[in-house]
C-alpha cells in the first residue's frame, strides 16, 4: 500500500528523476503560468499566486511535455499548452474545494477557507477564463477542440458526482463514470496534446489511451490516500471524501463485503455525511479488503497504460511515460 512517507518512497526518487528530463521545460512553464496570472485585481492576483505558490506536482504539465517530447516535438507551444493545463487543473482544484467543502489543499488552508466561497468560485472562473485566452493565442484549432472537449467533461464529471453524493446504492460503473469524467480527462488531454503538436495521429491515439488509464490509475489511489494517508503527507484532510458522503470505490466495494452491522453504518455514514463515524468506517473499510481492492483496480490500469505505450518509438521520454504508470500507483501523496 502506498503509506510510506514520501522521503523513504523510492517511486519519490524517480519522480524527481522524470522530472529532470524535462526541468528547462518545467521551469518556462513555471514562469509563464506566474506571467499569466497577472490581473489588475488585486484580488484575483492574491487568490491566484496564493494557490499556485502553494506548489502542487504540476504532474499534468509534465505529462504533456514529455508526451510532446516522446512524438518529437520540437517547437515551444508544448510550454504553452502545460500551462493552460495547469490553469485548468487549479480552477477545477478551487471550485471542488468549495464544492466539497475542504479546508485544506497542497498543506496549506484552501481559498475557501480564507476568503470564502464567492471569492473562490469567480477567480476559478477566472483561471478558467484565461485559459481559453491563452488557448486562443495557441491558434491551433485542434489543440482548442480537445481542451474545450476536456474542460466541459470534467464539469459534467464533478456535476455526475454530486448526484451520487449521499446515494449508498451508487454503483462501481458510476463511481467509474465520474472518475474517467472529472479526473481521467484532462490526463487524456494532456497526453494526446503532445501527438496533436507533433501532427502523428497514431501516437495521439495511443497517448490518449495512455492518459485515460493513467488518470484513472491516479484518482483510484487518490481515493485509497483520502482513508489511509495522512494530512500532513497529502496536504488534504483524510476523511474529506467521507464527510460529503461520497462514494468512492472503497466505500462502495466494503459496503457490499461486509457483515450486516458493519454495512449499515456505512450506508449511514454515506446518506449523512459528516466525520461522526469515521474511525468505525475506516476499520471496516481495512477489514473489508477495499483498499486492496481498489488498489489492484488502479495497478489494472496503470498496467493498460504502459501497454498502450508499446507503439511509440524508443525514448528516455518513453521511458518515463512508462515509469510514471508506476509512480500513479505507489505514490504516498
Ligand atoms: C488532485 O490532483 C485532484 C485529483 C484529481 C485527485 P493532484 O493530486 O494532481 O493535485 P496537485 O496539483 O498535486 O495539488
Ligand atoms: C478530484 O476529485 C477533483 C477534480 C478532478 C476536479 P477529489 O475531490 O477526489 O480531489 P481532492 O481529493 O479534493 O484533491
Ligand atoms: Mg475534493
Ligand atoms: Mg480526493
Amino acid at each position: 500500500m502506498p503509506l510510506t512517507q514520501p522521503r523513504t518512497n523510492p517511486a519519490a526518487m524517480e519522480i524527481a528523476a522524470i522530472r529532470s528530463l524535462v526541468s528547462t521545460d518545467l521551469a518556462a512553464v513555471d514562469a509563464l503560468i506566474r506571467q499569466r496570472l497577472h490581473s489588475e485585481v488585486v484580488l484575483v492576483n492574491q487568490i491566484g499566486h496564493y494557490i499556485i505558490n502553494n506548489g502542487g506536482k504540476r504532474l499534468r504539465p509534465l505529462l504533456a511535455l514529455l508526451c510532446a517530447h516522446a512524438c518529437g516535438y520540437t517547437g515551444n507551444k508544448h510550454i504553452d499548452i502545460a500551462a493552460i493545463i495547469e490553469f485548468i487543473h487549479t480552477a477545477t482544484l478551487i471550485h471542488d474545494d468549495i464544492v466539497d467543502a475542504s479546508e485544506l489543499r497542497r498543506g496549506k488552508e484552501t481559498a475557501n477557507s480564507l476568503w470564502g466561497n464567492e471569492a473562490s468560485v469567480l477567480v476559478g472562473d477566472f483561471l478558467y477564463s484565461r485559459a481559453f485566452e491563452m488557448m486562443v493565442e495557441v491558434g491551433d484549432i485542434r489543440v482548442m477542440a480537445i481542451m474545450a472537449r476536456a474542460t466541459n467533461i470534467i464539469a459534467e464529471g464533478e456535476v455526475m458526482q454530486l448526484l451520487n453524493c449521499h446515494d449508498a446504492d451508487t454503483t462501481e460503473q458510476r463511481y467509474l463514470d465520474v472518475i474517467h469524467y472529472k479526473t481521467a480527462k484532462l490526463f487524456e488531454a494532456a497526453a494526446q496534446l503532445g501527438g496533436i503538436l507533433s501532427r502523428d495521429d497514431g501516437a495521439a491515439a495511443a497517448l490518449s489511451r495512455y492518459g485515460m488509464h493513467l488518470g484513472t490509475a491516479f484518482q483510484l489511489v487518490d481515493d485509497i490516500l483520502d482513508y489511509s494517508a495522512t494530512s500532513e503527507v497529502i496536504g488534504k484532510n483524510i476523511g474529506d471524501d467521507l464527510a460529503e458522503g461520497k462514494p468512492t470505490l472503497p466505500l462502495i466495494y466494503a459496503l457490499q463485503h461486509s457483515p450486516p452491522q458493519q454495512a449499515s453504518v456505512l450506508r449511514h455514514a454515506i446518506e449523512n455525511g459528516g466525520r461522526d463515524d469515521i474511525a468505525e468506517v475506516i476499520a471496516t473499510i481495512e477489514s473489508s479488503g477495499a483498499l486492496a481492492y481498489t488498489a489492484q483496480a488502479a495497478q489494472r490500469e496503470a498496467q493498460q497504460a504502459a501497454g498502450a505505450l508499446h507503439g511509440l518509438a524508443a525514448s528516455p521520454y518513453k521511458d518515463a511515460l512508462f515509469a510514471l504508470t508506476d509512480y500513479a500507483v505507489s505514490r504516498s501523496y
